[in-house]
């Protein structure tokens, strides 16, 4: 029956049997799902695994830090890394549209890929962190950058890849175990899922460096204060939200007029349908009194009580 150990061993196995002394490149996003699929293939092929891990400068706070330093550094795999902040921002300007900005972010993405690929010379495989769930239905799953951004049939033509599927018959909870018996740190693990097109689908309306910067300190007080509730590995997922509106407050004896964040975070099994989380109120008393006093620009702090039907779980 099913162990880690030995799973792990015959995957390790079978890759370098199917890679030879071929190429292998993979698009890393820092999800648990292409992180283990990456460790994994790293362990059985090592330097024959080439990773390319494109900040779209969309990301949370410390993320691309983090992805470089356990995949570059702790794991020293072949890590390509690409900063491209400027070009997804520059043709994201004036877009309001959320299904617009997936699209351009979409192809942006691919775009970036396939550049740093083609530097590469010969590849004769590609890595992909598809989990079972993904294989029955390919549904909203949402880790893996892969698939909402540079699924195979999003490659040009001319680049003709084999697939390496190392987890195609793991679920969700023994992608963890692999994840953590390979030596994955804990908040790549468990991470929650987090959407491809990132931050962009969470400021509603244009994205902005401003808007940006201010979400991500606000994202980063929910994470830390989720984390210090002990709360986190219950929750599906626990974001900010930045909504383009603005109103007024107080400050000491100054008006304010500034942005609200809004704090979602939600229970669920699949992200088909979720339910709104009862967080405790000390909770968000200490979410919201943080984020007003130390993120300038923020003078209010909502908190979303909508499940999923009829609400989505993001805002865009
Ligand atoms: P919704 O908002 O539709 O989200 O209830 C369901 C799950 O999917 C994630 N999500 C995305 N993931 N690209 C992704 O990779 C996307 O464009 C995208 N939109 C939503 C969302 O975070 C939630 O887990």
């Amino acid at each position: 029956d099913w162990t880690v150990s030995s799973f792990i061993e015959e995957q390790v196995k079978a890759i370098r049997e199917k890679v030879g002394k071929g190429k292998a490149l993979c698009a890393l996003s820092g999800g648990v799902d292409s992180s283990v699929a990456a460790a994994l293939v790293h362990k059985a092929i090592g330097d024959q695994l080439v990773c390319i891990f494109v900040n779209h400068g969309l990301l949370r706070q410390g993320e691309a830090e983090q992805v470089r330093e356990t995949f570059g550094q702790t794991f020293n795999i072949n890590l390509i890394y690409v900063d491209a902040s400027h070009r997804f921002l520059n043709r994201l300007r004036g877009v309001l549209d959320p299904e617009e900005k997936r699209k351009i972010i979409g192809e942006e993405f691919i775009r970036v890929f396939e550049e740093e690929a083609r530097k590469l010379g010969r590849v004769d495989f590609l890595v992909q962190g598809t989990l079972y769930p993904d294989v029955i239905e390919s549904g909203t799953e949402t880790a893996a950058v892969i698939k909402s951004h540079h699924n195979v049939g999003g490659l040009p033509a001319d680049m003709e890849f084999e697939l390496i599927e190392p987890l195609r018959l793991l679920f969700k909870d023994e992608v963890r175990q692999v994840g953590l018996e390979l030596g994955l740190p804990e908040e790549i693990v468990w991470r929650h899922p987090f959407p491809g097109p990132g931050l962009a689908i969470r400021i509603l309306g244009e994205v902005t460096e401003e808007k940006l910067s201010i979400l991500r300190q606000a994202d980063a007080i929910v994470q830390e204060e989720i984390h210090r509730a002990g709360l986190y590995r219950e929750l599906w997922q626990s974001f900010a939200v930045l909504a383009s509106m603005k109103s007024v407050g107080v400050m000491g004896d100054e008006r304010t007029y500034a942005y609200p964040i809004i704090i979602r975070a939600v229970v669920s099994e699949d992200a088909m349908t979720a339910d709104w989380a009862r967080l405790p109120y000390e909770v968000l008393e200490r979410i919201s009194s943080r984020i007003v006093n130390e993120v300038r620009q923020v003078n209010r702090v909502l908190y979303d009580i909508t499940s999923k039907p009829p609400a989505t779980i993001e805002w865009e």
